[in-house]
């Protein structure tokens, strides 16, 4: 343009003459790094290595988006566009689509349940689960509405432990298995596991809760709060709400988190992962967020961040303290008016339920 126009201003409107021909030289010999240097910076700034995070699980298909980072392919990753560095975090590790079920209970939405309850388990914790199915487990009707229970686990060990969970699945078809190495550091695969269960087998539902196996859970206190007529039927989820939480740099913690794969030093408004409650919008749409979300593994955080992307604020209880943690004194009065609380075995969650029942039929 600046040469051009000279060329124009000086040699169109008069004629070709020497000086004027040496005047263009000399602009050309200014503009020209000028221009070399403007080039090398726009370079620098498009292809500048996306140093993309390391993160803390073992990724399903590594020659996908994050370890393109590493030396060799620094290359390629330049020459990635916007548009497909969003298409790999798509394929993080914890989305859903990375995974299958093993068992599936593909049909059990079509009694239409009001409300599911998820539990998360480690597959050799049938202890848990049974105590569960013997108490809220086993309710399939609170106040005329019906309500589902299932579990969901990861891989088993090994071919026996295999058989012995298909053979507990025919007796209960009450399991949905995932093909996710089931450990505490994926808890945010099941999680998201889970979210892909109810988004595609039960998006009928008006509620769901993921639950944790060593919960106890107070059904008719949960039902009085989903039916009260303030409680929202979309963009609702609510339970032991945790504010203004630091994000754990101690690598010594089970907690730890890396900088790498959360940035910030705290985490937004989330609801404890013990028990969490929500309409049955949501799990789809944690889902969608989550495809942009890199993942790290505080599955209740996690999903924290995916809300706080919805623009969804997680709700306080109406009377909060419904959702306890660990009771210091957990007596039947006390009991009968929560709608969860930590049980410290399987043996305690039977305990704790026949309290309250005991205290109901004294009525
Ligand atoms: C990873 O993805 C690439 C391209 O999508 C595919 O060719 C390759 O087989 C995958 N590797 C594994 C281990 O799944
Ligand atoms: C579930 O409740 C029914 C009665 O409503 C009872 O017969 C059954 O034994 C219970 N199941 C378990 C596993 O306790
Ligand atoms: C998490 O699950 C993935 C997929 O099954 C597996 O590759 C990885 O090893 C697991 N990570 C941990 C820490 O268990």
């Amino acid at each position: 343009m600046a040469i051009g126009s000279m060329w124009k201003r000086c040699c169109l409107a008069q004629d070709r003459d020497l000086i004027c021909h040496i005047k263009t030289g000399f602009a050309l010999l200014l503009t020209l790094p000028l221009l070399l240097f403007v080039i090398t910076c726009f370079y620098n700034f498009s292809f500048k290595p996306v140093k993309h995070p390391q993160t803390s699980f073992n990724l399903v298909n590594q020659t996908q988006s994050y370890n393109v980072a590493t030396e060799g392919k620094k290359f390629v990753w330049n020459l990635l566009t916007d548009h497909q560095i969003i298409q790999t975090v798509h394929h993080h590790v914890a989305h859903p689509s990375n995974y299958h079920f093993i068992l599936d209970e593909p049909d059990k939405c079509k009694q239409n349940p009001f409300l599911v309850l998820m539990v998360p388990v480690a597959p050799h914790q049938v202890d848990a689960r049974n105590a569960i199915r013997s108490t809220w487990g086993n309710e399939s009707s609170v106040q005329g509405k019906a309500v589902l229970t299932l579990f969901l686990v990861g891989l088993t060990g090994g071919p026996e432990a295999q058989q012995q969970l298909e053979e507990e699945s025919r007796q209960h078809r009450d399991l949905v298995q995932s093909n996710f190495v089931d450990s505490y550091l994926n808890l945010t695969i099941k999680t998201l596991v889970i979210m892909d269960w109810l988004a595609t087998r039960c998006p009928q539902a008006q509620y769901s809760m993921k639950v944790d196996s060593d919960m106890y859970l107070n059904l008719e206190n949960l039902m009085n709060l989903l039916l009260a007529p303030n409680t929202p039927r979309e963009n609702y989820i609510t339970g032991f709400l945790m504010w203004d939480q630091n994000v754990i740099r101690n690598k010594k913690s089970k907690y730890y988190v890396s900088e790498e794969l959360y940035p910030e030093p705290k985490y937004p408004t989330y609801v404890l992962g013990v028990g969490y409650v929500f309409s049955s919008d949501l799990p789809k749409k944690i889902i969608e967020a989550s495809k942009d979300m890199k993942p790290f593994n505080i599955e209740d955080a996690y999903v924290g961040t995916c809300l706080k992307r919805l623009g969804i604020k997680p709700s306080r209880a109406p009377d909060p303290s419904q959702f306890q943690t660990y009771m210091k004194d957990s007596k039947r009065h006390d009991l009968s008016k929560v709608i969860t609380t930590i049980a410290r075995s399987p043996k305690q969650i039977i305990e704790f339920w026949q309290n309250v029942k005991k205290t109901e039929n004294n009525r």
